[in-house]
């Protein structure tokens, strides 16, 4: 089949086919990952870009969060234990859909802990020990980012009319908040770890 068709009775324009338009759209994942999609080929690249950063960032997350958690102490310990357990699970569960919806419009998406660890912009804290409120000080700090990148991610998705990815976005952006508030809360409840 040959890539481009003539118009027939036109001068010697030449338009793509359906076969290279679909290939140009796409040109930036290779062909065995291609997906079906009717976004825009900037749409495609530009949103599971923004969702790549945001994964890394989830998963960072979510390796701290449990860090937090295995390593709490002192005389709060059961509640705030519990918390980031619940909290680890919230964020754990945004990484297969985060991945897939990048995948759903033709990208590419996370491969590796090496490639999260250049993309994540929320911090690790390989402390030895960190006092029980500053871990939720930190935590804190870092789901209000993660709102913050949230927000980005679906100004993309409304710049290319993506509402499916923009729909996902908001409710962990409810979730999000959500986490922030029990921290916060937990925090201002008490002074003295
Ligand atoms: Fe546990």
């Amino acid at each position: 089949m040959h890539g481009i068709a003539t118009v027939k009775d036109g001068p010697e324009t030449l338009v793509p086919s359906t076969k290279t338009r679909m290939a140009r759209m796409l040109k930036s994942t290779r062909p065995e990952l291609q997906s079906p999609t009717d976004l825009k080929a900037e749409a495609t690249r530009d949103i599971s870009a923004a969702l790549s950063g945001l994964l890394a960032d989830v998963f960072a997350l979510y390796v701290k969060t449990k860090n937090f958690h295995w390593h709490m102490s002192g005389r709060h310990f059961r509640d705030y234990h519990l918390l980031l357990d619940e909290q680890s699970d919230q964020i754990f569960a945004m990484t297969d859909p985060i991945a897939e919806r990048a995948r759903k419009i033709g990208g590419t998406t996370i491969r590796s802990i090496g490639q999260i660890s250049r993309q994540q912009r929320i911090l690790d804290n390989d402390a030895d020990y960190v006092d029980p409120q500053d871990m939720l000080a930190e935590l804190l700090s870092d789901n209000l980012q993660l709102t913050r990148e949230m927000r980005q991610v679906h100004n993309v998705c409304d710049e290319y009319g993506d509402v499916a990815t923009a729909s996902l976005l908001e409710n962990w952006l409810d979730e999000t908040e959500r986490r922030s508030w029990f921290l916060y809360e937990t925090i201002r409840g008490r002074s003295n770890a």
